[in-house]
């Protein structure tokens, strides 16, 4: 256990033995769930390290996963075209969705093609209201990465998004490319029933550090913000970026 906050800490040799262990324990979380009420909810993240996790899921666990009670959705996405190599629906598409027999109906993008991030974002909440307004959870399990100064999904640190309390989901500016960028807020990703955290690489260790220490401002690490009201959150990381 890291904290008083019911966070976990998994460690492993590399990208490749966490990614084993994570679809392993991905795949009894989905079954379980399919089993217990019919269906699994999982929210997506971005960026390059849920690649190995997704190619194990569709190869290693493909046939093991009743893919259609699975219901996907994204945490995050770069304002860009759902065909430009910077989306992370692509991503997503590239490396999982195309690969297994999941219904595309089961399949929930952030919209990238409104005439600005605004209306998109207010479209995505609409959706995400639609699916899990009426309970107190959102997604039965939340996938996240951090980025090497602390970021979660697109909630870099000193944006205004991270103190909203009441939007599911907004546009935000960013300093990375693309700066355009759809992110879910707190109040939504808090909503999870648990989150896995990926991270990986030597280059994350020391935010990963301040993340994990009890203290700190969620606007310099916003990482520290992930912190479900009723959830787990269990962080999957690798030894380089535990600083090993
Ligand atoms: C994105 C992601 C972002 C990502 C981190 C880590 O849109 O880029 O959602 O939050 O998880 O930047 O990215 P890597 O896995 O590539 O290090």
């Amino acid at each position: 256990m890291v904290d008083n906050l019911s966070r976990e800490l998994k460690k492993f040799c590399d990208l490749d033995e966490l990614s084993a262990a994570a679809a392993e324990n991905i795949v009894r979380l989905i079954v379980g769930s399919v089993s217990r009420k019919g269906s699994f909810s999982v929210a997506l993240s971005g960026g390059n390290t849920p690649r190995t996790l997704h190619h194990l899921l569709a190869t290693r666990y493909r046939n093991e996963i009743p893919w259609e009670n699975v219901s996907v959705f994204f945490g995050d996405e770069r304002y860009v075209p759902h065909t430009d190599e910077q989306s992370n629906y692509l991503m997503a598409r590239e490396t999982l969705l195309n690969l297994v027999p999941i219904p595309s109906g089961n399949i929930h993008p952030i919209p990238t093609d409104f005439v600005g991030p605004e209306k998109a974002a207010e479209a995505y909440e609409a959706e995400l209201r639609s699916a899990f307004g009426n309970g107190e959870n959102s997604f039965d399990l939340l996938l996240l990465g951090m980025g090497k100064e602390g970021h979660t999904a697109s909630l870099f640190p000193g944006l205004p998004a991270l103190d909203e309390n009441r939007r599911w989901v907004l546009p935000v500016e960013v300093p990375a490319v693309p700066a355009k960028r759809i992110s879910l807020t707190f109040p939504i990703l808090n909503r999870s029933s648990a989150v896995y955290f990926l991270v990986a690489g030597g280059d994350k260790s020391g935010s990963l550090a301040k993340v994990l220490d009890s203290g700190g401002d969620v606007h310099i690490y916003p990482a520290k913000g992930v912190i479900p009201s009723s959830g787990r959150v269990v962080f999957w990381v690798d030894s380089a970026a535990l600083g090993g």
